[in-house]
């Protein structure tokens, strides 16, 4: 696999600079790397050790930290902030103005919309769908495989990986867990320490192991765009 600095492919055709050379900030050590090529924008922080992959897209005003790994074919809109450490699967996207903090992993083929805020040591599995405005706190876990397959032995394979669904404005505290296929409803609050085990409406608390309903969200409480 060949490894390359940020002139060896601009002078390769392989980077386009979206914006002005002055406002880019690239580590001299960021490794850009994989087939594809890889579109920058204006006023964008790329921080020493990151490695981004071919196929990638880097909106204005983005920031990448420290050692951050973007896979292949991943799309960051404007304003995003990748925390130091994060690994982003290849095919994640991530919407405008999206925190993703320190350590965090995605593991791919993950929609997270527009403003959502996804806090550090997050673990997001393959194949989810986060809306907009989301507040995710640390520790977060979610898991797509129902019964654990390993590569080695696939004794289940009729049991298809499934991602999850969050919806807009959902906010879900510190250390939840939350289990394959299960959809959270926009507006719905998620105790800290729960596990989600089966789907939440729109607009209400739960929280426990497994979460249980609590009360309704009063809208007075909603999240505003
Ligand atoms: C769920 C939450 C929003 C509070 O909901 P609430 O309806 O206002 O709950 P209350 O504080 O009035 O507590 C009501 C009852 O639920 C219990 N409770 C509160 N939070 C709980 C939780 N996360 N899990 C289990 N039980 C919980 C309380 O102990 C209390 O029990 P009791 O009736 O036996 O005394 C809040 O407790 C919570 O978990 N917030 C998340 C905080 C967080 O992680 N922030 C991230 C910062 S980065």
């Amino acid at each position: 696999m060949k490894l390359n600095t940020l002139l060896d492919c601009v002078e390769n055709s392989q980077i386009t600079i979206n914006g002005s050379w002055r406002s880019l900030s690239v580590h001299r050590t960021v490794i850009f790397t994989g087939e594809g090529s890889i579109t920058i924008g204006d006023n964008v922080q790329i921080k020493s050790g990151a490695v981004i992959y071919g196929g990638t897209d880097i909106g204005d005003d983005t920031i990448i930290g420290h050692n951050a790994v973007i896979e292949h074919d991943c799309q960051l809109g404007r304003g995003v902030f990748i925390g130091n450490g994060c690994t982003l699967r290849p095919e994640t996207v991530v919407g405008n103005e999206c925190t993703l903090g320190h350590l965090s992993v995605v593991e791919g083929c993950t929609t997270i919309g527009n403003g959502s805020l996804i806090h550090a040591q997050c673990h997001i599995t393959k194949g989810v769908t986060i809306g907009n405005n989301v507040f995710i706190a640390p520790l977060f876990v979610g898991a797509n495989d129902p019964v654990m397959q390993h590569r080695r032995c696939m004794v289940f394979g009729k049991f298809k990986p499934t991602g999850y669904r969050i919806g807009d404005n959902a906010r879900i505290g510190i250390s939840v867990s939350v289990l394959p296929g299960v959809s959270i409803g926009s507006n719905a609050v998620i105790g800290a320490g729960s596990l989600v085990t089966c789907d939440i409406p729109a607009g209400q608390v739960w929280m426990g192991s497994p979460a249980s309903y609590r009360r309704d969200v009063p809208p007075e409480e909603y999240l505003i765009d």
